[in-house]
């Protein structure tokens, strides 16, 4: 599903993040992505999602190559990005506007857009929070809300930087048993063992 192929990227300020760097997820795999703080993850995840352009190399989506923004569009639409910054993330005022905007631009009816968002909430253990005020919710509430708005969309790919930063042991619980049912390839992002354990199939370390 993914390709990356001798990928270099180094930042403006000449900080060389990654080499000659490959990378291949297949569909239906579910790969943790591990490593030290500042090791590269999240400019990695940034790269497959086209927000940032590396130097050197080719990245790979369901088999044609991506460069231009118009590349990375229909990339976007099958693949849900969960940010490592929730505040980054989120920018409706209020949770049932988060999650209808994307089932909004996918075509959805009001009617189905209600009933999605009701199941969607109740899956992710916050049920009745449709009108609260988004960025008064807590940290790991913002991150639940990010993503009931990803999963709501039914993306075919999930790159979770962090999912379960800021969640409290119910939360991850439930995280855990979404992931593990899901029927999608996932590639996450987490230093937490017990969480990814049960989940994935392959471990890349950094
Ligand atoms: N905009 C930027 N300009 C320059 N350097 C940057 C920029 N963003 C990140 N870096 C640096 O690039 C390296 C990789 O950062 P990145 O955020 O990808 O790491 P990470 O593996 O996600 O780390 P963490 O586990 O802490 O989230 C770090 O050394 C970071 O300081
Ligand atoms: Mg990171």
């Amino acid at each position: 599903m993914f390709k990356l192929e001798e990928i270099s990227f180094t930042y403006e300020n000449g900080n060389n993040v990654l080499s000659d760097f490959n990378l291949s997820l297949a569909k239906g795999e579910k790969v943790a992505l591990t490593g030290g703080n500042g090791a590269g993850k999240t400019t990695l995840l940034e790269i497959m999602t086209g927000l940032l352009k590396p130097q050197k190399g080719k990245v790979f989506f369901e088999g044609i190559e991506r460069k231009t923004e118009k590349d990375f569009y229909n990339l976007r639409v099958k693949t849900g990005y969960l940010f490592q910054e929730v505040d980054d993330q989120l920018f409706c005022p209020t949770v049932r506007e988060e999650i209808a905007f994307g089932l909004f631009n996918l075509g959805k009816t009001r009617e189905e857009i209600a009933k999605i968002t009701a199941e969607i909430l109740d899956q992710v253990g916050l049920s009745g929070f449709d009108n609260h005020i988004t960025y008064q919710l807590s940290t790991g509430e913002k991150r639940l809300v990010a993503l009931a708005a990803i999963l709501a969309m039914e993306p075919e790919a999930l790159l979770l930087d962090e999912p379960t930063a800021g969640l409290d042991k119910s939360a991850v619980e439930r995280l855990k048993l979404i992931l593990h049912n899901l029927n999608k390839t996932i590639l996450i992002v987490s230093h937490d063992n017990s969480f990814i354990k049960p989940i994935i199939n392959r471990t890349i370390i950094f």
